[in-house]
């Protein structure tokens, strides 16, 4: 990096990987955990729906009931806690809550306010991909920044895809409405993450059309 600028949030994008290694022994802040969780509470979301929950797993005896469904992956029983990211298939139930607080406040009228709820809950209604793509698509965005606001704060993280969602669920009593997305550890690092590449930015970047 030539550039003499390098603003603090680049810096922990750059500094930001996936560290697999943690102390086990670190009593992690709870004010850490909740500036890490309102900051990932945050993200955008289509149609502000906010189509996350996160389901934080720090007991002991729970780490150890979630090991085995996420490939005995050690950064789960390591790291202080994982966060279960699940997106929600029925955002559209949120719609009347957060336009009619709108309307409340005064931003919205209700005539629009109904409007959009009505398209809201039209395009969830329309079949498809829409509840499923939405849930994991924003969920995502919720992700990206918790793990970003973790690093800021001094600590790591692991994005895992690598666990078994049937079983998850069943073991979680995680309710229909939600589908588990990606579960993420997070912690005092031990070991600094694995080294990693990227492609170089000419070869991602398609100007205009392919
Ligand atoms: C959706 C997703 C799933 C991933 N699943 C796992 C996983 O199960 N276990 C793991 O150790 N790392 C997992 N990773 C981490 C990637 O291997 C890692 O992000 C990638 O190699 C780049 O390295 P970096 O994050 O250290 O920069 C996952 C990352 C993403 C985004």
């Amino acid at each position: 990096m030539t550039q003499q600028i390098f603003p603090e949030t680049l810096k922990v994008i750059a500094e930001r990987h996936s560290v697999k290694s943690y102390d086990p022994d670190f009593i992690f802040p709870e004010e850490h955990k909740e500036l890490i969780l309102n900051a990932a509470n945050q993200a955008p979301s289509s149609w502000n729906l906010q189509h996350w929950k996160f389901l934080v797993i720090d007991d002991p005896s729970a780490k150890q009931r979630l090991l085995p469904i996420a490939s005995n992956q050690k950064q789960v029983t390591e790291s202080s806690f994982v966060v279960a990211v699940l997106g929600d298939l029925q955002a559209n139930l949120n719609a009347e809550t957060i336009y009619g607080a709108a309307v409340e406040s005064g931003f919205l009228t209700p005539e629009i306010k109904d409007t959009l709820v009505s398209q809201i809950n039209g395009a969830y209604a329309s079949g498809g991909s829409i509840p499923r793509d939405e849930a994991i698509r924003n969920a995502s965005f919720a992700s990206m920044q918790l793990m970003l606001a973790a690093k800021a704060l001094g600590y790591d993280t692991c994005p895992m895809g690598g666990f078994n969602p049937a079983a998850f669920v069943q073991e979680f009593n995680i309710p229909e409405r939600y589908i588990p997305t990606l579960l993420i550890s997070v912690g005092k690092a031990a070991k600094p993450a694995y080294a990693s590449g990227r492609f170089p930015l000419e070869q991602v970047i398609v100007k205009n059309s392919f």
